[in-house]
């Protein structure tokens, strides 16, 4: 963090340096589209407000803008996926200079990139990928198919399994929206990691169901994770108990916990099995911390709103935005690069260092 805060003050430095020299050469007429930030208008599209993370995204992104003399254009798509294209619409019709977008469907996006583009307006992928069009510039995100890997790991580290339990033990699999290209790559990294237990029968999945497309949870919504774990314990499990769920995403654990309690788990004869997530939301830190959700990936999402801006800014002042990828992620367009940060697992050994020492989460919103 320290290392990015002082990237990020470098990149305060030379943009006065660059709308200094861009001011000097404003008479003969700049070629380049790079803006006084004062003037300068960022579009920033988040896909929903009902999950912390992305209110904490879009507050992140737009107070770092700020603080560069940017003005910012927030809006929410509420998970509609045609209020996010006519939210972006009006960005581009009331004239914003670069686009951050997390995208609530990322295939449906083309148009109305195509009319960003159009204007000459950069487009910066936020977290999510965008499919199938040519018309997006970089990707800020971090490394999904690691986090999958860290929540199978998990999984396979509690049961035991690599010391030599074994098993079978039963787990069952649940993925994130089929629309968010993250599903795919959070899904394939768990279950390359769990797939030889299964091989081997020391991991079972009791419902049969182990295809991305029988796991999906449209607009990763608890709810709906909820009445799938209803119909899971219902269909395949009598006597027998749930030992681990690969959960991609806090919300969804939240439904999952929801559904296993109902049905008598949560307590000293019948305690709940292992449950993973993402995001490190408040709700689920406080479900670790009283032993229900077990742990769940931390991805800074400070860190990735620098990011974005770096990327924004260094668009808008002609200077090359920072990557570390240039291979990962092809939107079956073209490979777009680039910076991907490190997820970290997070349990109750770990959440005070990494969540509250760090600031992301303050303690007393944990009481
Ligand atoms: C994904 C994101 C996850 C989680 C999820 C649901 O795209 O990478 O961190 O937030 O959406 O919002």
């Amino acid at each position: 963090m320290r290392t990015r805060r002082a990237a990020l003050a470098v990149t305060a430095v030379s943009l006065v340096l660059s709308l200094a020299a861009c001011g000097q050469n404003s008479e003969g007429g700049s070629k380049s589209n790079a803006k006084e930030s004062g003037t300068s208008t960022v579009g920033i599209a988040m896909p929903t407000k009902s999950s912390e993370r992305w209110i904490a995204d879009g507050s992140n992104i737009e107070a770092q803008f700020k603080k560069l003399g940017y003005k910012t254009n927030l809006q929410y798509g509420e998970d509609n996926v045609a209020q996010q294209v006519s939210q972006i619409e009006n960005m581009i019709t009331t004239g914003v200079n670069v686009l951050v977008v997390a995208a609530i469907d990322g295939r449906a996006l083309s148009d109305v990139l195509q009319q960003a583009a159009d204007k000459n307006i950069k487009v910066i992928s936020y977290d999510r990928l965008i499919l199938g069009t040519k018309n997006v510039d970089y990707y800020a995100s971090f490394d999904n198919e690691k986090v999958g890997v860290l929540q199978a790991t998990y999984i396979i580290d509690k049961l035991g399994l690599k010391e030599g339990k074994k098993g079978p033990f039963n787990v069952e699999l649940f993925a994130g929206s089929p629309d968010d290209n993250n599903t795919r790559y959070f899904f394939d990294g768990a279950w390359k990691t769990l797939k030889p237990y299964i091989d081997k029968g020391r991991i079972k999945v009791r419902s049969g169901q182990t295809k991305l497309d029988q796991v999906t949870t449209l607009r990763w919504d608890g709810g709906t994770a909820q009445k799938r774990m209803d119909d899971l314990l219902t269909r395949a499990y009598g006597k027998e108990k749930v030992d681990a769920v690969l959960s991609p995403y806090d919300g969804i654990s939240i439904g999952i916990l929801s559904s296993l309690k109902s049905d008598g788990y949560g307590t000293a004869a019948q305690p709940y099995p292992i449950v993973t997530g993402q995001d490190a939301e408040v709700a689920s830190v406080k479900s670790i911390v009283a032993g229900q959700q077990t742990m769940t990936v931390y991805k800074d999402t400070r860190a990735l709103a620098e990011q974005a801006v770096q990327m924004a800014d260094a668009l808008l002042n002609d200077r090359k935005p920072e990557i570390n990828d240039d291979k990962t992620y092809n939107n079956e367009v073209k490979v777009v690069p680039a910076y991907l940060l490190n997820p970290v697992s997070v349990d109750k050994s770990n959440y005070q260092a990494e969540l509250v020492d760090s600031g992301y989460i303050k303690a007393s919103d944990l009481k």
